[in-house]
């Protein structure tokens, strides 16, 4: 993992989600005083903020080991039984994209969660049994991009359900500095912002957006980064003031000029700019929706004036 020596490894160093880590650090201090492992946490919200770091700094703040994987990667309840078995004590185990495991596999993690058990069935027709194996007590730690894709009886074994809400400006200043620190890259304060205010509300953008101005600083400028320096670089990236990019313009101009502003499916609006449904929903609309550019309404997206203000293009009612 490339960003990983930026990833912050205690709550200390991690910045910004304050609700979140105010409540977590108290489940962690709670259980730990028990001397258990903590219970099952469910974290949801757009990619990029930041839940794999989550999930290794809960098990750091434990003293427990962590075992990282996906729901894709997870093809049958056998690959989920033997990532169980291999558990220690209080262990955390990180499943990114939670929502996408299959109904089988979904059904071996119902015992593991809530009795730190897999039932295992020996046998076929009227002789078969079940058979009960103990697991070690572990914390699940689930991740989504939206909690409402999970299926009910999932949802409800997490003792804990918390959402990331996408990082405000000085928060990402704040993140932009500290990774050109780790980077030994010369920033200053308005160089930050800039990359900060680019950055759609999302770390992991503004550590890629710092890396390319890095770049750029050092090839077409003395190598340090100012508000004139990081400005030209990200002009060139192609990302705007408000850190849209070549994906948001075009999905903004294709609700503006070809439906009429909207509203529009999110099918119809994905398939004419030939981009996935999930995409769009996961990873772009969260901030055009958070910047007020599009609502969603029971018909579809619609462009809302900022937007047609941002694109230059005079709302259809003046
Ligand atoms: N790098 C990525 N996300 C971060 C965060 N929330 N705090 C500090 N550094 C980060």
């Amino acid at each position: 993992d490339v960003d990983g020596s930026l990833r912050p490894k205690s709550f200390k160093e991690y910045i910004g989600q304050e609700k979140v880590k105010e409540k977590l650090s108290i489940f962690i201090q709670a259980a730990k005083n028990r001397g258990e492992s903590l219970d099952h946490v469910l974290l949801y919200g757009p990619p990029g903020l930041g839940k794999t770091t989550l999930a290794s700094i809960i098990a750091n703040e434990m003293g427990a080991g962590l075992r990282i994987t996906s729901g894709p990667a997870i093809e049958r309840a056998g690959d989920l039984a033997a990532i169980l078995t291999n558990l220690g004590e209080n262990d955390v185990l990180f499943i990114d994209e939670i929502h996408r495991l299959n109904r089988s596999v979904e059904e071996v993690l119902y015992p593991a969660m809530e009795d730190y058990a897999l039932d295992i069935i020996i046998g076929k027709g009227p002789s078969a049994r079940s058979i009960r194996i103990d697991l070690p007590k572990f914390t699940l730690i689930g991740a989504t991009t939206k909690a409402g894709m999970l299926t009910s009886p999932l949802r409800d074994r997490f003792g804990v359900i918390l959402r990331l809400e996408l990082y405000n400006v000085k928060e990402l200043a704040y993140i932009v500095k500290r990774s050109a620190g780790i980077l030994n890259v010369k920033i200053d304060e308005e160089g930050a912002l800039e990359i900060a205010r680019r950055s759609r509300g999302t770390p992991r953008i503004a550590n890629r957006l710092l890396k390319r101005v890095r770049d750029y600083a050092e090839v077409k400028a003395n190598g340090v980064i100012d508000h004139e320096v990081a400005s030209r670089a990200l002009d060139l990236l192609e990302v705007d003031k408000l850190g849209l990019d070549n994906i948001d313009r075009k999905m903004l101009l294709a609700i503006i000029n070809k439906f009429g502003g909207g509203p529009v499916g999110l099918d119809t609006l994905a398939y004419s700019i030939g981009e996935e449904n999930e995409t769009i929903e996961d990873v772009y609309e969260p901030y055009l929706l958070q910047i007020g550019f599009i609502n969603r309404t029971p018909r579809g997206r619609i462009a809302t004036r900022t937007a047609y203000e941002h694109m230059g293009i005079p709302h259809p009612a003046e």
